[in-house]
Parts: structure tokens; C-alpha cells; sequence
């Protein structure tokens, strides 16, 4: 068999996961040699595919010098975070979990930004401490908190609103962040008042403006709309007197997840961005998180057992050894992986199954109706599980945590080890 891809390519970008005689290989290792050395379920990323993902968005945007700071809640591997780090990329985190992880990871403090509706006081103070670039600010409630915390300690906080610009992202309600209904960021009728009390704070830096307006966006038309609103905003603030020094556009970009999607036009919204902002003095900054990891990810999993039905018209189920707590965007979002057989991809005969883990709920599948031809024991590969996916799990169930690999070229290591038992009990156990 030639080489060959299920998922449709993100951009001009080789796939990383392609079939060589007949074996599904993510780049040059074939994918059984990681299942036999390191057990299933696992996960399996390209480090290829992240470098190329990031180059293409740099690409798209030249000549703007774009600050890509990677979101890290998308895959927060130590390892991945390594990766981006040594591209030179900055990091968007949302926790101080994050920060600690992106400083572990090599990250320079002031090229982290800090998003989320919830930063704590330690949060807060920990971000300040480490000098990191700017809060992504998403209340009023936590301009004064963030004000206070930084007269306390005596370090100004360098701060951009995230202002909501109630435009619809067309993507699935969970991940929808930029309506006027969604717990996120100022309404931006309401920030320029925010930005002139801010800017009469001595204990604030305005910095900048940041949006983002949700996830697995596939058109740019929405990530444009929002883009003139908030440079609109920046018009008005520089009239009155405010000049802000970056535009922080958040993450968003989508990604194909079925062979015939349509990938999101990366050229397009790179020369949208560039006329927007032609003539401007602003920096730009970028939180993508998905679009630079999904499609270099796999998880691969081994069929348990088979449950072919037992009379006409009842399902047929194929039971892995991966569940909903390895991957919950299935059951979350009713989101669809591509799911394959790592190798015998023309075996027959090609049935309809469901494709199920092994907890104890019926919401519990990786994939419905998927026409293949199994039999137990077969290795299956989850396409489109770079992002969202370990970053997503839990050990429900007492299930351990699957390990993560990540390929180089012709070698693979394994960046987590898989969790023990021992270690999800570890801590209900008194101290020894
Ligand atoms: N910046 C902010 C402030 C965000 O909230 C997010 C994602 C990003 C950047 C990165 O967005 P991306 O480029 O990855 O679209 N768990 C969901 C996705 C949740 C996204 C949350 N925020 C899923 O599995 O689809």
C-alpha cells in the first residue's frame, strides 16, 4: 500500500500520521513498536507537526512580528511546552498550575500572558512575583484585585483588558467565549471607561487589548469581525489619550477532524490581519492552542473485546482499553475523532460499530457508527488528540493516566510515564 492520510491536512503541511506498507506510522516509527514498548492506551504526538504548525502561523502573518504565546491548556506536557519554548513562542496559561509549567519549561516570564476569570490572590501574587508580561484582566472585580495586589507588593501589574465583543464564533456552545452571554471578558461598551480609570492607577501599566471569542473557529470572518471592533476600541482610546502597545487576538484557529473538513484558510486570515492592522504601530500577539497540537496527536488504543449484536438492528460494539476519562471531547462536545486501524486497514468484512471504553457509563464512547472491520486485539489509532485530549483527563473509575510519546524523526520517548495505581492512591494515604 502507498502512503496514505485519513485526516484532512491543516494546512500545506505534510501529515505526520501516514501508512507505510500498510502500518500506520506517526512520522518515521511505526505506531505498534510504541504500543509493544510502552503499552496502550497511549498518546502519541509528532514534534514535526507542532514546528510545522507554528512556522505556517508565523508565516502566514509575515512581515508582522507576531508573539505566538502557545495555550498551554491545550497540551501542557513539560516536554511540549520545551518544544515551543525553544521556537521562541510565549505562553498564555490560565492558572498558576501553568505558570509553574511554563517556567519549568524554559518559558522567559515576560513573554507569558495570564487569561482566565477566576485568578486568585496567590495566583495573582505568584504572576506579579515572577514579572510576567501582561494580565489578560476580565472584570472589574479583578482590575481591583490585581490594583491592590500589586500596590501591596509594590510591582506595578502590566495589564490588557480582555474586552468581550459579542460576536459569534459559529462554533459549539461550550467553547463559545466572545457572546455577551458567556461569562468572559469586559463588554466592550463598558471597557473604554475601564481603560481611563486603569490608566489613572499608578499601580497598573495598561499594556494592551486582548479578545478571544472561542475555539474551533473555521472561517476567518469572525476572528476579523472581532478584530475591527477592537480596533475600534483602540481608536477611541487613542483619541482620548490612552495608547496601548499590543493587540492580543487570543486563539481560536480550528482544525479538521474528518478527512473531508475544510481547512481553516490560514492565508486568508494572515492577509485580513495584516490589512487591519496596516499602518498601526501595535504589536501583535496570538493565543493558539489547538490549531499548533491537535493534528499531531494520536491516541492509540487496543481492542478488549468484541460484542458483535445479538439480533438485527442492534448495535455492534468494540470495547478499547481507552475511555472517556483518556478522552472526554467525544462525550463532552459530541466531537468527532477519526478513529483507524493502525494496521490491516482493508481487512474485511467492514461492519458498523461503536466504538466504547471501558467505564461504566453509556456516555462513554470514543466514536458511534464507525464502518470498520475489527477483531479483538487490533491497535486503533484516535486521530486529532494532540489538544484537548490528555490535558483533558481524569482518573475517573481509578483509571491511571495513559503515558504520552513523542516522536523525532525515527525515535520516540516517552515524555510521561503512565500513572501507577499507587500514585492515584498516593494521596488519600496517610503520610508514611
Ligand atoms: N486563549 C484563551 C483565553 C482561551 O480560553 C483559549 C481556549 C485559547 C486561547 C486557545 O484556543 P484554541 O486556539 O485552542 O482554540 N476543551 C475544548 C476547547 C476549550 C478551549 C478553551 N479556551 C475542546 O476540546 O474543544
Amino acid at each position: 500500500m502507498s502512503n496514505s492520510t485519513t485526516i484532512a491536512a491543516d494546512s500545506a503541511n505534510p501529515a505526520p500520521f501516514t501508512h507505510r506498507e500498510g502500518v500506520l506510522h506517526a512520522e518515521a516509527v511505526a505506531l505498534p513498536r510504541i504500543a509493544e514498548n510502552v503499552g496502550t492506551p497511549v498518546w502519541v504526538y509528532s514534534r514535526a507537526h507542532f514546528e510545522r504548525q507554528y512556522q505556517t502561523l508565523k508565516e502566514a502573518l509575515q512581515p508582522l512580528d507576531v508573539r505566538l504565546c502557545y495555550a498551554v491548556k491545550a497540551n501542557s506536557n513539560l516536554s511540549v511546552l520545551r518544544i515551543f519554548a525553544e521556537l521562541g513562542a510565549g505562553f498564555d496559561i490560565v492558572s498558576g498550575g501553568e505558570l509553574m509549567r511554563v517556567l519549568e519549561a524554559g518559558a522567559k516570564p515576560q513573554d507569558v500572558v495570564f487569561s482566565g476569570v477566576g485568578k486568585t490572590v496567590e495566583e495573582i501574587d505568584f504572576a506579579l512575583k515572577t514579572g510576567i508580561g501582561c494580565f489578560n484582566v476580565e472584570s472589574v472585580a479583578e482590575l481591583d484585585r490585581l490594583s491592590s495586589r500589586a500596590r501591596i507588593l509594590g510591582r506595578p501589574a502590566p495589564v490588557s483588558l480582555r474586552v468581550n465583543p459579542d460576536v459569534d464564533a459559529g462554533t459549539h456552545p461550550y467553547i463559545s467565549t466572545g457572546l455577551r452571554s458567556n461569562k468572559f471578558g469586559i463588554p466592550i461598551t463598558a471597557a473604554h471607561e475601564l481603560y481611563r480609570s486603569a490608566a489613572a492607577d499608578r499601580n497598573l501599566v495598561l499594556r494592551g487589548i486582548d479578545c478571544h471569542i472561542g475555539s474551533q473557529i473555521l472561517s476567518p470572518a469572525p476572528l476579523i469581525e472581532a478584530l475591527s471592533s477592537v480596533l475600534a476600541l483602540v481608536d477611541a482610546l487613542a483619541a482620548d489619550g490612552i495608547t496601548l502597545q499590543h493587540i492580543d487576538l487570543g486563539g481560536g484557529i480550528g482544525v479538521p477532524y474528518r478527512a473531508d473538513d475544510a481547512a481553516f484558510d490560514v492565508t486568508r486570515w494572515g492577509a485580513d490581519i495584516r490589512a487591519a492592522l496596516a499602518g498601526r504601530t501595535l504589536d501583535l500577539v496570538l493565543e493558539p492552542g489547538r490549531f499548533l497540537v491537535a493534528n499531531g496527536g494520536v491516541l492509540l488504543t487496543r481492542i478488549e473485546y468484541l460484542k458483535p449484536a445479538s439480533e438485527p438492528e442492534a448495535p455492534n460494539f468494540a470495547i478499547v482499553d481507552a475511555a472517556m476519562n483518556d478522552l472526554i471531547r467525544p462525550a463532552l462536545y459530541d466531537a468527532w475523532h477519526t478513529i483507524e486501524r493502525v494496521t490491516g486497514a482493508d481487512a474485511t468484512p467492514i461492519k458498523q460499530w461503536q466504538v466504547v471504553g471501558p467505564v461504566c457509563e453509556s456516555g462513554d464512547f470514543l466514536g458511534h457508527d464507525r464502518e470498520l472491520a475489527l477483531e479483538p486485539g487490533a491497535l486503533l489509532a484516535v486521530h486529532s488528540a494532540g489538544a484537548y485530549g490528555m490535558a483533558q483527563s481524569s482518573n475517573y473509575n481509578t483509571r491511571p493516566r495513559a503515558a504520552e510519546v513523542l516522536v523525532e524523526g525515527d525515535s520516540f520517548r516517552v515524555i510521561r510515564r503512565r500513572e501507577t495505581i499507587r500514585d492515584l492512591l498516593a494521596a488519600e494515604l496517610p503520610e508514611a
